[in-house]
């Protein structure tokens, strides 16, 4: 039990100091420098996390893959189901597709 708690903390810890949730007219880009670039670089390039950014495998995958990645989670990554609604990952996803095509 305890040690489940720890491991809740550790996660949380390095998803940035407390998940809270952007305020809902948040563009992609000021989501994906609260949640994401922690992990993913401020440019995209990577860090714990892959590369999302110009010729990364994320470039190549649908929006679908995207999404289902952002609201469930991926081996290291943690879910933001509870963090964003509907229309904030879309606006993230085009921040994402923006910088993919630059
Ligand atoms: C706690 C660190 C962390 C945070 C925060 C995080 N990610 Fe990730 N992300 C990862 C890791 C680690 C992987 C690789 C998971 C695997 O494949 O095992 C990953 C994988 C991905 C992938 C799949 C990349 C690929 O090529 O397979 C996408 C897309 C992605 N993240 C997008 C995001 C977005 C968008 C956000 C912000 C909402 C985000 N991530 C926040 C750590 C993080």
């Amino acid at each position: 039990m305890r040690r489940k708690v720890a491991a809740v903390a550790a996660v949380l810890a390095v998803a940035g100091c407390g998940v809270s949730a952007p305020p809902s007219d948040a563009t992609g880009e000021q989501i994906y420098r609260n949640l994401c670039a922690n992990c993913h670089g401020a440019n995209l390039e990577g860090r714990v996390g892959p590369a999302l950014g110009p010729g990364s495998n994320a470039a190549a995958q649908p929006d679908s893959f995207i999404e289902t990645t952002v609201l469930h989670g991926r081996g290291g990554m943690p879910s933001f189901r509870s963090v964003l609604d509907d229309d904030q990952v879309q606006r993230l996803i085009g921040y994402l597709r923006e910088v993919q095509g630059e």
